[in-house]
């Protein structure tokens, strides 16, 4: 991959400018100082390394050279459209935007059973395949872009062993059994990402995140808050049309979720007696 063939291979996609580098700090740190620039929408930075990758709540996201995908888009327009109060709304739905681009583009092109594990992982037979991670840019009350990044193991030297994490991981071509293209891999996700963000209003865009969720009807924990204070159980029901989480309690009582991250919970040997 350099910066010819990512140019050449994106050529007839309605992007802005494409910047790749060999080895970065993070893609999300570059494209936000080029959005606090000149970046136009649509701008795209895309990394062979990383080295210092980040993932959601603090954690460290691993990019071995020529072994993973790793790249940044800049929002702007529709999401940041002048969204004069400070919403966490946005990035809820633009998170989603990513997973749901990256799950579409391995089901149509890859034929694999991604799904999402709410709200920014992706999984492969209960394997950690992918992750978003979106972070807002602030003009004072005013959402200026959205840097949306998105972090795919596609080698076996892209995936961290097990103990390093908190969830099981794997890579693309273990799944598929062969090598694949970064680039082909990186359009096909691109296409979809194009598709879905004319529809992210629609309720469409709920309705392919939802049929896309993992766990659906099975018991889950929510851990959430600012030091994951709080931890909340119950049936994953489905997405609402804000993009929340519905949950159901053991007393049957419906409630929602905006942020958190998710684990399954394990299932009782009740449930298999009964
Ligand atoms: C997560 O699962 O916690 C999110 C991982 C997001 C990683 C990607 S790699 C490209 C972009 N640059 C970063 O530093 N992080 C994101």
């Amino acid at each position: 991959m350099d910066q010819t063939s990512l140019t050449t291979a994106l050529a007839n996609l309605s992007l802005g400018t494409i910047r790749y580098f060999d080895t970065l700090g993070s893609t999300n740190s570059k494209a936000a100082a080029w959005a606090e620039n000149d970046a136009p929408d649509l701008a795209l930075v895309v990394a062979n390394e990383q080295t210092e990758g980040r993932g959601r709540s603090g954690r460290k996201w691993f990019t071995p050279a020529d072994a993973a995908l790793a790249f940044s888009l800049v929002l702007r327009n529709q999401e940041a459209a002048r969204s004069e109060v400070l919403s966490p709304a946005p990035i809820v739905r633009l998170t989603a935007l990513g997973a749901l681009a990256i799950c579409q583009a391995l089901r149509l092109d890859y034929n694999l059973p991604a799904v999402i594990k709410w709200p920014n992982d992706v999984l492969i037979n209960q394997r950690k395949v992918a992750g978003v991670l979106a972070e807002a840019l602030w003009t004072g009350d005013v959402l200026s872009a959205v840097i949306l990044g998105i972090g795919i193991n596609v080698a076996p030297e892209s995936v961290p062993s097990d103990r390093e994490l908190a969830f099981p991981a794997t890579c693309l071509q273990d799944a598929i059994s062969r090598p694949l293209s970064r680039l082909e891999l990186l359009r096909a996700i691109l296409i979809q990402m194009l598709k879905w963000r004319d529809l992210l209003n629609e309720p469409d865009f709920i309705q392919a995140w939802e049929d896309l969720l993992a766990y659906r009807g099975q018991s889950v924990e929510i851990i959430s808050g600012d030091k994951d204070q709080y931890a909340t159980q119950g049936e994953l029901i489905g997405i609402d049309q804000l993009g929340c989480l519905k949950l159901r309690d053991q007393t049957g009582k419906m409630f929602t979720i905006l942020s958190g991250s998710m684990r399954p919970l394990p299932v009782s040997k009740e449930a298999y007696q009964q």
